[in-house]
C-alpha cells in the first residue's frame, strides 16, 4: 500500500527549524513541495560550513534526485525568487532542472507590497508586525478573485491584466506615499517575469497526483507555524495562509486520504517575531540570553525574535489540529546551562484552570501555569549518539511526550545537518 504523502510543518509561531529537517530528510523523498506562504518565510539550511536561506524554493533543492515543487498555495515575488535562484546557481547549477512551479500560484506585485505597508501604517499600535512582503494583500486578491497567477504570464493579455490590477491597487492606495520607488520596482519585477518564462511552469497538482500514483515518496513542506494559521492561529496576529496540515491538501492538490505521517517541528522553547499574544514570553534578561544563544533574529527581516518557555497547551493544540504523528524537537542545545526549566502546562483563564488554547490569549485574561523541571549543564553541540544525551534532557523530552501523547523521534542539537539525533 502507498504510505501517502508526509507533511512537515511548524507547531509554534514559525522559525522552528523546518528547513534544516527537510534538508536532513530529503534523501528519503522523491518529491519535496512547498504548499503555502511566500517570501515571508526564511528556511535556513547549514552544511559544509555554509548557511543557505530559502524563501520560496523548497528545501529539497540541494538533493539531486528530488523533484522540488512550488505548489499553487504559495504566493511568489518573482524578484525575490530570481535572487534566490542566482544565489543557488553557484552551488547547484542544475537547480532549475529540479524545480517545477505551479501555474496556479499567485504573483506578488510591487503594489501588493505597498498595500501591505499602507495597511500596517493604518493599524498604528495594533500593527501585525508583518514582514511587509505583500503576503496579506496577495492572498486577499486571490480569495477576492482578482489575483494574477503565474500561468497568466503565458497569456497574450498578461500586461493588460497586470495594469488592471495595478490600477485597482493605486486607487486603493489613494494618497499613501510609496515606501519605495515604484517605477524601479516595477522594472525589476517585469525583468524577473521574463526570467520565469523559460522555467518549468506546470500543473503541479497533476504532477503530485502522478507521483503519488506511481508510489513516489512525497514530502509537503510547510512555512510559518500553526499558531500563525489564518484560522487556528492567534488571530488577527497571524499570516494569511493555512499553515496547518489541511493547507497541504488545498495548496498542493493532495486528497486527505493520501496523507501519511505528519511531522511536527517545535523548539525546546518558544519564539515569536512580530506582534501578538505570547503567554510564556520572557521579556527579561533570561529571554535575552536565550535570544543571543539561539541566534533568535529573523532570517527574513533580521528582527529580534521574542523568546519564552515551552507552552504545552499550545503545542497540544497544534498536535491535534494537524494530526501530528511524530514530533521533532529543535534547539535543545540552547537550553544547556540552565539550572531549572519552566514548562507551561495549563493556563488560568478568567479565574479558571484550563489546558487548551482559548479564543483569546489577551494577557489580562490569561496566566500561564508552570511546572519546573531540572535543567542540564552539558554542551550538546558535539553529541553524536542519542545515548550520550544528559538524563535531564531525556526527562524533559519524556515529559513532552506524556503531555502530547506523541513520540519525539528526533532531537536537534545545532544548526548543521550532522547535529541531528534520531531516537527512533
Ligand atoms: P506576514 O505573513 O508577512 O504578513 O506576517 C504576519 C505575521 O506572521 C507577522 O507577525 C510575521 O512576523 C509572522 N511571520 C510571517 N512569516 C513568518 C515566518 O516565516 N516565520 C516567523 N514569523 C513569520
Amino acid at each position: 500500500m502507498n504510505h501517502g504523502a508526509d507533511i512537515l510543518l511548524g507547531l509554534q509561531w514559525g522559525d522552528e527549524g523546518k528547513g534544516k529537517i527537510v534538508d536532513v530528510l530529503t534523501k528519503k523523498y522523491d518529491v519535496v513541495a512547498r504548499f503555502q506562504g511566500g517570501p515571508n518565510a526564511g528556511h535556513t539550511l547549514e552544511f559544509n560550513g555554509i548557511k543557505h536561506v530559502l524563501h520560496t524554493i523548497p528545501s529539497g533543492i540541494f538533493h539531486e534526485n528530488a523533484m522540488n515543487i512550488i505548489g499553487h498555495g504559495v504566493v511568489m515575488d518573482p524578484v525575490i525568487f530570481c535572487k534566490e535562484i542566482d544565489k543557488l546557481m553557484d552551488l547547484e547549477p542544475k537547480c532549475l532542472e529540479r524545480l517545477q512551479i505551479s501555474r496556479k500560484a499567485h504573483l506578488i506585485l510591487p503594489t501588493h507590497r505597498l498595500l501591505d505597508a499602507a495597511s500596517e501604517a493604518a493599524k498604528g499600535k495594533n500593527k501585525i508586525g508583518s514582514t511587509l512582503k505583500g503576503i496579506g494583500p496577495t492572498y486577499m486578491d486571490k480569495t477576492g478573485r482578482n489575483g494574477l497567477r503565474i500561468g497568466d504570464i503565458e497569456l497574450p493579455d498578461f500586461l493588460d491584466r497586470y495594469n488592471a490590477l495595478k490600477a485597482k491597487h493605486m486607487h486603493m492606495l489613494g494618497d499613501f506615499v510609496p515606501v519605495f520607488d515604484l517605477d524601479e520596482a516595477e522594472a525589476a519585477w517585469m525583468a524577473a517575469i521574463e526570467r520565469l518564462r523559460p522555467m518549468q511552469l506546470a500543473d503541479t497538482d497533476v504532477l503530485i497526483q502522478e507521483a503519488y500514483k506511481s508510489g513516489k515518496r512525497i514530502l509537503a513542506e510547510g512555512a510559518q507555524g500553526t499558531l500563525l494559521d489564518v484560522d487556528f492561529g492567534t488571530y488577527p496576529f497571524v499570516t494569511s495562509s493555512t499553515t496547518t496540515a489541511a493547507g497541504a491538501c488545498t495548496g498542493l492538490g493532495l486528497a486527505p486520504n493520501r496523507i501519511g505521517d505528519v511531522l511536527g517541528i517545535f523548539k525546546a522553547y518558544c519564539t515569536r517575531v512580530g506582534s501578538g499574544p505570547f503567554p510564556t514570553e520572557l521579556d527579561n534578561d533570561l529571554g535575552q540570553a536565550i535570544r543571543d544563544k539561539g541566534h533568535e533574529y529573523g532570517s527574513t527581516t533580521g528582527r529580534p525574535r521574542r523568546t519564552g518557555w515551552l507552552d504545552l497547551p499550545a503545542l497540544r493544540y497544534a498536535v491535534e489540529i494537524n494530526g501530528v504523528t511524530q514530533l521533532m524537537m529543535m534547539k535543545a542545545d540552547v537550553l544547556s546551562g540552565m539550572k531549572e526549566l519552566e514548562v507551561c502546562t495549563s493556563y488560568t483563564y478568567r479565574g479558571e484552570t484550563i489546558s487548551h488554547l482559548p479564543y483569546s490569549l489577551e494577557e489580562d485574561l490569561l496566566e500561564p501555569v508552570y511546572t519546573t523541571l531540572p535543567g542540564w549543564d552539558e554542551d550538546l553541540t558535539g553529541v553524536t549518539d542519542v545515548n550520550d544525551l544528559p538524563q535531564a534532557l531525556i526527562d524533559y523530552t519524556r515529559f513532552i511526550e506524556q503531555e502530547t501523547g506523541v513520540p519525539v523521534v528526533l532531537i536537534s542539537v545545532g544548526p548543521d545537518r550532522e547535529q541531528t539525533l534520531w531516537r527512533a
